[in-house]
């Protein structure tokens, strides 16, 4: 049917829905709607790790595999170095900014190794805010109890309170460097509310919060005159006879050939690992998110943290096909939009944490009350529209100009028509196992932002990324500069990459696979 034809019926709805109950869960009815709906307990999904740090854990298979693979090394690989450095930090995102920006404050020679350009990552697509406690009545105690319900309780504790406290000096360090973070009428800070949140403490620049941060941490990259190797992926790490890490080989994607850091310390900010398209979902990841960070620093010996979990954000776009898998920001829902179903009802309170959203939203779509679309896809409606009706004309364009302008170019107005969306693969939760520094189980080898675990638990709350990004950032440049301060530069081998093949071997895995994967398979080969 044609779609003009199915979105109808929200707007059929609205006036009744606005009288509707939705429905209210029990603790014990959201975890029994999780365990049956969310892609998290699909067991044929999940298959023990048979090797390495994590051995015996359960994760899902296309993680397995890329953990599983082998470098595209050869042992006899000459590491004859191309550039010698105190921290190199490899990934071009929030973290990877903030990481490097730290590290040479402290006075320490850096490299900041990026796989596409500068800047190219999940932080720039990061839409609805950053949750800082920055008002009267909130408190990191109150953002620290959020997170941790929001997280199932299995968030570290350390590493959250470590956040939460942290928030308001990274506010004013982003101020401090410029970032236009909205304000009110007042000219203080304006606040937004997210799914899970008991407070408003979003800041936000409209539905561009992560493109405004990014923005402003490129610039700064830039006039710090930070070297930078753009278009270099690192493919292995390196590590001295103590297993310790002392640098990388990165592949030089222009030139195609292979480029040898020598560092003291190394910072891997390499994002997540949506683009692996687990269990078949789309995603909102950008397209370097293929988890190269996780592969390098399992090989080295590094633990993981909840490898067995992974945030589907409700809103992804399932219509029109070009934005299949597209990031329709929790904003949307924290400003009153309704999510409906096929009859035109509303089936879960939309600002419940996102894992009871998308769970919710997949049941209406088993149960037959989901919306099919000519080509076979299936979701339900967000009311856009909603917003202009309640609020006054002119209320999405004016707090959603990013996303009016991502559906514009397809001739659909989302303040006119409601929006189709289904869960789309948007986080990993958990990731490499580190202490408050940034510090992994592999020394001298420090992790920030998404590639590391533990922070999150079992389910991200909005906008806790884009502090998470830039609080162990901060800490684990700083921490990575002060100890590299202390050293000398070690011994360049593939030492942890031996030890790796022979536990393989010893396990019965041979692989195919060669990670990282850089690009996902359907990149052009230019
Ligand atoms: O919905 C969103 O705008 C996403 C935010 C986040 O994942 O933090």
């Amino acid at each position: 049917m044609d779609i003009h034809k199915l979105q109808e019926i929200v707007h059929k709805t609205r006036d009744a829905r606005r009288q509707q109950t939705i429905p209210k869960y029990s603790p014990a009815d959201r975890d029994q709607l999780i365990k049956k709906f969310h892609p998290d307990f699909r067991g044929a999904a999940y298959r023990p790790l048979t090797f390495g740090p994590n051995a015996g854990e359960m994760t899902v298979r296309e993680l397995a595999a890329l953990l599983e693979g082998d470098s595209p090394l050869p042992a006899d690989f000459d590491l004859t170095p191309h550039y010698t450095t105190d921290v190199l930090v490899v990934g071009g995102g929030g973290a990877g900014c903030a990481a490097v920006l730290h590290a040479h404050a402290a006075g320490a020679k850096v490299i900041l190794a990026t796989k596409l350009r500068l800047g190219d990552s999940n932080t720039v697509m990061a839409q609805g805010g950053m949750q800082i406690a920055v008002t009267q009545e909130d408190s990191p105690v109150t953002h620290f109890l959020d997170t941790l319900k929001g997280g199932h309780m299995k968030n570290d504790h350390q590493l959250l309170k470590t956040m939460v406290e942290e928030g308001p000096s990274i506010a004013k360090w982003l101020l401090g460097l410029g970032v236009l973070f909205d304000r009110d009428a007042d000219g203080n800070l304006h606040v937004k509310k997210g799914g899970g949140s008991s407070k408003p403490r979003l800041l936000t620049a409209s539905d561009y919060t992560g493109l405004e941060i990014m923005r402003v941490l490129k610039d700064e990259v830039l006039n710090q005159k930070i070297q930078l190797l753009e278009f270099c992926a690192a493919v292995e790490l390196l590590s001295n006879e103590n297993g310790t890490c002392t640098g990388a080989v990165l592949r030089d994607l222009d030139n195609q050939r292979y480029v040898v850091v020598a560092a003291k310390t190394v910072i891997l900010a390499t994002g997540g690992i949506g683009r692996l398209h687990i269990q078949g979902f789309p995603t909102s990841n950008h397209y370097g998110a293929t988890g190269d960070g996780l592969a390098m620093a399992y090989r080295m010996g590094a633990k993981l943290m909840h490898v067995d979990t992974f945030q589907y954000h409700p809103s992804g776009a399932v219509y029109p096909e070009q934005l299949i898998g597209a990031l329709v920001t929790e904003g949307i829902r924290s400003e009153g939009g309704h999510l409906v179903n096929a009859k035109g009802e509303r089936f879960v309170n939309e600002l419940d944490t996102r894992d009871v959203v998308s769970s919710s939203i997949i049941r209406e779509c088993k149960e037959g009350r989901g919306i099919r679309t000519m080509s076979g896809r299936v979701g339900v409606w967000l009311d856009t529209p909603l917003l202009d009706a309640e609020q006054g004309p002119g209320t999405v364009k004016k707090h959603f100009p990013a996303m009016v302008m991502q559906f514009e170019r397809f001739g659909i107005d989302i303040s006119k028509d409601p929006v189709l969306i289904y869960p789309t693969l948007h986080y990993q939760n958990g990731g490499v196992k580190i202490d408050t520094n940034g510090e992994s189980e592999a020394k001298n080898l420090f992790v920030a932002g998404e590639a590391s675990g533990g922070l999150h638990g079992r389910n991200r709350l909005m906008g806790n990324s884009l502090l998470d990004i830039m609080v162990f950032g901060k800490r684990s440049g700083s921490t990575a500069a002060a100890r590299a301060a202390t050293l000398s530069q070690g011994a360049l081998t593939l030492g942890h990459l031996d030890r790796f093949r022979a536990e393989a071997k010893k396990s019965g895995v041979s692989s195919d696979v060669i990670c990282p994967m850089i690009l996902p398979a359907y990149a052009r080969k230019e």
